[in-house]
C-alpha cells in the first residue's frame, strides 16, 4: 500500500505544551517512516489546509523538532474556525478534500479543545461519505480542563501551577504589605466556563488561613452581597485577603460579570476585566487599598515554569494519536485514564470523538467548599498531582531557548485559491 502522508493542526487557544504534543506526533510518525509518509502542517490550523498553506515538517532537524517539548504556544500558528454543516458550507469541506487529495494525505491529527473535537468528527464523517476517507484523531488540549472523557487536558497542568505558584508568591507580597499599605490583591485567571484553573489556586494554601481565601469559580453564582461580607471578614481576621476569580464568573442568571462583548467564530464571548472590576468593587464599598493583577496570556504561555507531568502527558498523547492512527482507528480522542491507587499514575486510553465533541465538563460540587468560597480535600487530591515536576527549559543569557522553526511551505498543488 502506498504511504499517505499526515496532516497535524493546532486549533483554538495555544497552550505551553501545545508544542510538546506537536513534538510526540512528528517524532512517532518519523519512527513509522514505512507507514506514513510526511508530516504536513496547517499554517494557523485549519485555515492552512483550506488555503493550501502547508508546512513541510521534514524540513525540521530532529533537533528543532525536540525542541518543541520545550517551546510554548503554537509552533504552526493556531486559529479559531468554526467548521459549519456540510449543508451550510459544502466548499469548505469539498476544499479540504481536494488539498488533502492533492497532498496524498490520509491521516488528519488535530490538536485541540472541545470545538476541535467538534471539527475532527465532522472532517471524519464528511470525508467518509465525500469519496475521500481520512483516519482522523484528535489530540487533547486545553488548558480550561473541561474535555470529558479525559481526566485532564494537556495544557491546564501547567496553567494551574503557574497560578498555584503565582498566588503563594503574591500572596507573600500582600501579607508583607498590608499593615500599612495594601490589603487586598485580586488575581483573574481564564477558565472560560469552567473553574478548573481558579480552582489550582487553592494549591497554594498549606495551613488553614492561607491564600487564597476567596475563589471565585463560575460554577457558583456571584453575590455581591455575600462576597464582600467575606473580603471584610478576611481583612479584619488576617490582615489582608487573596481573591482569586474565574474570568467566567457569573451571576445567577448566567450572564458574566464582565464580558467584553466580542464573540469569537464558535460564539464564545471573549472574556476579561474582571479583576479591576471586583477591585473596584471593594475600594469603593469597603474602602481597601488593592492591588490586582490579570494573568491572562502569560498564564497558559509560562512554559519557564511548566508541569513536568503535563508536559509528559501532552507527548505521550500526541504520540498516542499517530498509534490510533497506524493500529486503523478514526474519530478518535486519545485520553487521559487515572489509575485508581493511593499514588499517582496514569494511562492512555480512547474516547469516541461523538463523546467528546461540543461538550464541556465543569467542576463536581464535591470539589468545591460548601460556602462556594474554596476547594475542598478531593478537589486538592485531584489536582495536586497534575502540577508536580518541573520541566525547565535550557536557558540562555538569562532567557529561556524556545526553538523557532522554519516552517518551510510545501509548494502548492491546486490552481484555485480559497478565501476563508
Ligand atoms: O480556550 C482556552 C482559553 O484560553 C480560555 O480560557 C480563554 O477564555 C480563551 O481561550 C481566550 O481565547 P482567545 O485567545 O482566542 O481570546
Amino acid at each position: 500500500m502506498a504511504r499517505k502522508n499526515a496532516f497535524y493542526a493546532q486549533s483554538g487557544g495555544v497552550t505551553a505544551v501545545i508544542n510538546a504534543s506537536a513534538c510526540g506526533v512528528i517524532e512517532t510518525a518519523r519512527a513509522n517512516r514505512n507507514t506514513i509518509g510526511k508530516v504536513y502542517a496547517g499554517r494557523n490550523g485549519i485555515i492552512g489546509a483550506l488555503r493550501e498553506d502547508l508546512i513541510d515538517t521534514s524540513k525540521e532537524s530532529k533537533t528543532a523538532i525536540r525542541g518543541l517539548l520545550s517551546t510554548p504556544s503554537g509552533a504552526f500558528g493556531s486559529c479559531r474556525h468554526k467548521l459549519k454543516s456540510l449543508e451550510e458550507n459544502r466548499a469548505e469541506y469539498e476544499r479540504l478534500i481536494e488539498v488533502f487529495r492533492a497532498h496524498n494525505i490520509g491521516y488528519f491529527f488535530y490538536n485541540g479543545g472541545g470545538d476541535s473535537a467538534d471539527t475532527c468528527l465532522k472532517v471524519s464523517q464528511l470525508s467518509e461519505s465525500m469519496g475521500y476517507p481520512l483516519q482522523a484523531i484528535h489530540i487533547p488540549k486545553t488548558i480550561d480542563n473541561d474535555l470529558p472523557l479525559t481526566d485532564n487536558c494537556p495544557g491546564f497542568g501547567s496553567v494551574a501551577k503557574y497560578v498555584a505558584i503565582s498566588t503563594r508568591e503574591a500572596a507573600m507580597d500582600v501579607a508583607s504589605m498590608c499593615e500599612t499599605s495594601t490589603k487586598v490583591f485580586v488575581l483573574e485567571v481564564m477558565g472560560r466556563h469552567a473553574g478548573w484553573i481558579a480552582a489550582a489556586s487553592g494549591l497554594a494554601a498549606e495551613e488553614k488561613g492561607d491564600a487564597p481565601h476567596i475563589i471565585l469559580f463560575p460554577e457558583v453564582p456571584f453575590d455581591k452581597t455575600t462576597f464582600l461580607a467575606k473580603v471584610q471578614a478576611t481583612v479584619k481576621k488576617n490582615g489582608y485577603c487573596v481573591v482569586v476569580a474565574s474570568e467566567g464568573a457569573q451571576y445567577a442568571d448566567g450572564t458574566f460579570l464582565t464580558d467584553s462583548g466580542t464573540r469569537d467564530a464558535f460564539g464564545h464571548a471573549q472574556l476579561g476585566g474582571l479583576a479591576p472590576t471586583l477591585a473596584g468593587m471593594i475600594k469603593s464599598e469597603l474602602g481597601y487599598k488593592y492591588h490586582w493583577a490579570v494573568a491572562d496570556y502569560l498564564q497558559r504561555s509560562a512554559r519557564h515554569i511548566a508541569s513536568a507531568t503535563d508536559v509528559e502527558q501532552a507527548y505521550a498523547l500526541g504520540k498516542a494519536g499517530v498509534e490510533f492512527a497506524l493500529a486503523g482507528k478514526n474519530a478518535v480522542m486519545p485520553a487521559i485514564v487515572r489509575g485508581s491507587g493511593k499514588r499517582y499514575s496514569w494511562r492512555i486510553g480512547e474516547a469516541p470523538l461523538h463523546k467528546v465533541a461540543n461538550k464541556e465538563k465543569m467542576m463536581p460540587k464535591r470539589y468545591i467548599t460548601r460556602d462556594g468560597f474554596g476547594i475542598t480535600a478531593a478537589g486538592r487530591e485531584y489536582l495536586a498531582p497534575l502540577i508536580t515536576g518541573e520541566a525547565y527549559p535550557e536557558y540562555r543569557n538569562g532567557m529561556p531557548r524556545y526553538v523557532r522553526l522554519k516552517n518551510a511551505s510545501v509548494p502548492r498543488k491546486l490552481k484555485d485559491s480559497f478565501t476563508v
